[in-house]
């Protein structure tokens, strides 16, 4: 799933049209920015629809969601004080139609770990009715800071090392052998010779 939304990142015009609901990423480094992403694709894409997205946001330590950021009618607004300056719609632009909702923190600080909750309000407009659906996705953030690599990564460079070091060992233990079997043969010869 990730690996078609990267993909579908890269080569957008291969992809356009199709909506594909990618997970966001959950590990933002601070200091900088990071997408929130938020995709809910319309399940009858032949319906004309609106929609409006709304995101709400708990800290860490807090309790309740508060009102973080709508969109609706081409026009994104910031709620919450503490991310004022801060936001910025990263999702579909151009229309009152909208499959991604998603928004960019332009500085992430540790104080923006915590649960997102981003809502789809969708209204299908069919030829004599409407119908209403909405959509909520859940995305737990945690800021981690710059620089910080996985295990894994180190170990794996490690190991690299500690490979490359062992096959030269083995390299010079293996040319000392040799050296002495020569040396060993060469005397011989001499001797039989004399
Ligand atoms: C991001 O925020 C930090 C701390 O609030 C600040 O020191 C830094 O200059 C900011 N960076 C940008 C690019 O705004
Ligand atoms: C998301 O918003 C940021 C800040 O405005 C911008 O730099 C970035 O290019 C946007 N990305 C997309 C995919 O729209
Ligand atoms: C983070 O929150 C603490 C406590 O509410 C506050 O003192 C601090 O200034 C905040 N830091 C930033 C970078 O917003
Ligand atoms: C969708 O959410 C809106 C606003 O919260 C609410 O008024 C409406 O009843 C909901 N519709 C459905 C089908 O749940």
């Amino acid at each position: 799933m990730v690996f078609i939304g990267s993909w579908c990142g890269v080569t957008a015009t291969l992809c356009h049209g199709a909506c594909v609901e990618v997970d966001s990423d959950t590990e933002a480094v601070a200091s900088e920015g990071f997408k929130l992403g938020c995709i809910s694709c319309k399940k009858r894409g032949e319906v004309p629809s609106v929609a409006v997205v709304n995101w709400f946001f708990k800290g860490s330590d807090e309790v309740d969601y508060s009102p973080l950021y709508t969109y609706e009618n081409k026009q994104g607004e910031v709620l919450d004080p503490r991310f004022y300056e801060r936001l910025a719609w990263n999702g579909s632009k151009q229309t009152l139609d909208l499959q991604d909702g998603s928004i960019y923190i332009l500085n992430v600080t540790y104080n923006d770990t915590g649960t997102y909750v981003c809502t789809f309000e969708r209204t299908l407009m069919y030829s004599n009715y409407e119908f209403q659906i909405n959509t909520t996705k859940l995305i737990h953030l945690n800021v981690v800071p710059k620089l910080t690599r996985s295990m894994a990564s180190i170990l794996s460079e490690v190991m690299m090392y500690v490979s490359i070091i062992g096959l030269q060992f083995w390299l010079v233990v293996e040319m000392i052998y040799c050296y002495r079997k020569i040396s060993v043969a060469g005397e011989e010869a001499l001797r039989e010779s004399e």
